[in-house]
């Protein structure tokens, strides 16, 4: 049932961090991985990689801020694979601006690429969705949109709540069209993005910092049919560091 051979998934931030291993998991449970990132050559060094372990991966230019990349890409890869089955926003900036010193010119960046992106790459891949009548989403948000970041900038923050809340509107719309939308939250996690900012495994139950991997277990859940009846849900992982009720 978790099997995904025969179905292209694309990941956004593909060429990095917690999208590389996205790629990867998915890849390894069959799908033919697209990573497509702003880093064309990242994405490429995962395609590789992939490819080098007998997976199908290929490697696509995305700027998630031009609505013109954005369909042309996914234009792109329906072109050369096909179909379009699972989609991973995982592209994403981190920007730790205290409040004094935020302007409108980085209070926008971020918002444009965290959260803006993520919807616009929902909303183009959908049509091409609709084609085969089913569909997986699965939105990166994060523990900073929960709880609020004390790493983060209230931007961040803000695009990670932003994204909370598009995945439940996005589920709602989604639904009767055979598609799910749903979101991982990531607590600390070892990636580039973190690296030197001093995240220390204080406050987290395992006792450790995340990994990528972590990460896309939770995604490739939420990708395959093991989640069929699972839209607009969350899947907190951060090793315990916030637990709902
Ligand atoms: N690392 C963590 O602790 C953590 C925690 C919670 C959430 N997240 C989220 O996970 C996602 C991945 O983060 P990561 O840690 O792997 O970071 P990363 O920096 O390793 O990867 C981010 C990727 O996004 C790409 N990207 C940036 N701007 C882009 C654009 N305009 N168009 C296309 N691609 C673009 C980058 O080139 C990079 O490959 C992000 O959304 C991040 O906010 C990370």
């Amino acid at each position: 049932m978790g099997d995904l051979t025969g179905r292209t998934a694309i990941v956004t931030g593909g060429g990095s961090g917690i999208g590389r291993a996205c790629c990867k998991v998915l890849a390894e449970y069959g799908a033919e991985a697209v990573a497509a990132d702003i880093n064309l050559e990242g994405a490429e060094k995962t395609a590789e990689s992939i490819q080098e372990q007998g997976g199908k991966a290929r490697a696509v230019y995305l700027n998630v801020v031009e609505l013109e990349s954005v369909k042309e890409m996914m234009e792109k890869v329906y072109h050369e694979c096909g179909r379009i089955d699972i989609l991973v926003n995982s592209a994403g900036i981190l920007d730790p601006t205290r409040v004094p010193d935020m302007t409108v010119e980085k209070w926008d960046r971020l918002i444009d690429i965290n959260l803006r992106g993520t919807f616009f790459c929902c909303q183009q891949a959908l049509p091409y969705m609709q084609k085969t009548g089913k569909g997986a989403i699965v939105n990166i948000a994060s523990q900073a949109g929960q709880v609020g970041g004390w790493m983060a900038g209230v931007n961040y923050s803000a695009s990670k709540g932003g994204i909370l809340a598009l995945t439940k509107a996005l589920a709602r719309h989604c639904g009767p069209l055979g598609i799910r939308v749903n979101d991982v939250a990531p607590g600390q996690i070892a990636t580039e993005m973190t690296a030197g900012r001093g995240d220390t495994p204080d406050g987290i139950a395992l006792g450790r910092l995340g990994t990528a991997e972590d990460v896309a277990n939770a995604v490739y859940f939420l990708a395959s049919d093991l989640s069929n009846f699972c839209t607009g849900m969350t899947v907190d992982v951060n090793g315990g560091q916030f637990m709902r009720s």
